[in-house]
Parts: C-alpha cells; sequence; structure tokens
C-alpha cells in the first residue's frame, strides 16, 4: 500500500477559492497525505522573544505550536502563496519567521518541500526573489530537498487552465513519490 505522506500545509493566500488554493488542492487530491492545514492568517508572527534560545522551542501559543513541536514528524511541508510585490505574502512570511526557533533549537529536518506561488502582475511577474525568501526561510529548519509548481499569468490565465503549472505540480508528485 502507498505510503501517507504527513503533510504540514502553510497557506498564504487571502482567498480559500482562489487561484493558490486551487493548486494546493490539486496537489493535495493527487498525493496519499495526512494533512495539517494551517491558514497563515491564524498564525502570529515571531516576535524576536528569544525564549527559544535557551529551550529550542517556539514559545507562542497557537495552532503552529504543535506542528512545529511535532516538526519532525513531517515528510512534506507546502508553503503556498500569491506574489505580493513579487515576494510571499505577509502572511506567510510570517508564519515562516516560526521557523527561527527550528534554526535556534538546531533541529535539522529531513523532510521535503515543495513552494507553490501564483502571480498576476503582467510583464514584471517574477517568482525568483520569492523562491530564494522562501528557500532562506527553510534552510532555518535544514530543508533544501524542494520542489516548484509556479502559475504566475492568472490576470490572464487562471490557475486551473495553466497547463505549464500543472505539468510542474505532476512533476512534484512523482518527485515527492519518489519516482
Ligand atoms: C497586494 C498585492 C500585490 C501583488 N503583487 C503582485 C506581484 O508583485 N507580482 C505578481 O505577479 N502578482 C501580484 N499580485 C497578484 C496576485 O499574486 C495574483 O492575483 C494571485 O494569483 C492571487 O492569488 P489568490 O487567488 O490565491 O489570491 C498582487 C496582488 C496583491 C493583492
Amino acid at each position: 500500500m502507498e505510503k501517507r505522506i504527513k503533510t504540514l500545509v502553510l497557506f498564504g493566500s487571502a482567498h480559500r477559492d482562489g487561484n493558490t488554493a486551487y493548486l494546493v488542492d490539486t496537489f493535495l487530491n493527487k498525493i496519499n497525505a495526512d494533512v495539517t492545514f494551517l491558514d497563515c492568517l491564524d498564525i502570529k508572527p515571531c516576535i524576536d522573544c528569544s525564549k527559544c534560545l535557551e529551550s529550542g522551542k517556539c514559545h507562542i501559543n497557537d495552532k503552529l505550536t504543535r506542528p512545529l513541536e511535532d516538526i519532525d514528524s513531517y515528510g512534506l511541508i507546502l508553503c503556498a502563496s500569491p506574489l505580493y510585490f513579487n515576494q510571499p505574502t505577509p502572511m506567510l512570511l510570517s508564519t515562516l519567521s516560526r521557523f527561527q526557533s527550528l534554526y535556534l533549537g538546531k533541529k535539522k529536518l529531513n523532510s521535503k518541500a515543495c513552494i507553490i506561488l501564483t502571480g498576476g502582475g503582467g510583464e514584471a511577474v517574477n517568482s525568483g526573489d520569492a523562491e530564494k525568501t522562501l528557500r532562506i526561510a527553510l534552510r532555518c529548519a535544514g530543508i533544501t530537498d524542494i520542489c516548484y509548481i509556479r502559475s504566475l499569468h492568472t490576470d490572464t490565465v487562471s490557475a486551473n487552465d495553466d497547463k505549464a503549472a500543472l505539468a510542474e505540480l505532476n512533476s512534484c508528485i512523482k518527485k515527492i513519490k519518489g519516482e
């Protein structure tokens, strides 16, 4: 039987029925995942309280507390966000700031990560800066095995019609399943 992949979804869009959500839902429907879904709007940011420096764990109490404590158990971290000013949304960045506790707690994960980005910024669209920012955040937890799904012209082609994005999605699924 196919192994269930324990997956932490950090959802950085404001729209549960938007372009980013479409790709997240399509992705999750194609893997056998045990999913913890966090809407980044519900997550508090790191405030540099430094308590994790001594205890090695984040002392903020919210929906991310438990997943951070159990972070070793996740096989996949899925970060999904629209581009805002060619960066991940403030909601996703704010959530990922809590990974600083993993860095200071010297946790090195074996998890894989998948980054889903959508943008509709016309000719100026560029996901490279956002990818780099997310790579830095994920590296705090030692995660370097990352695949990408990008739908970058949602102003003219919505994510559900974006063949290139769906091809990236299928190739990420294969990589994550080790096929
Ligand atoms: C404040 C704001 C800034 C944005 N900046 C960019 C941008 O820099 N580049 C881009 O390609 N799209 C930009 N967009 C467009 C969104 O990324 C795009 O519409 C995205 O597909 C929305 O995803 P959603 O349907 O999940 O909300 C911006 C949208 C907003 C609201």
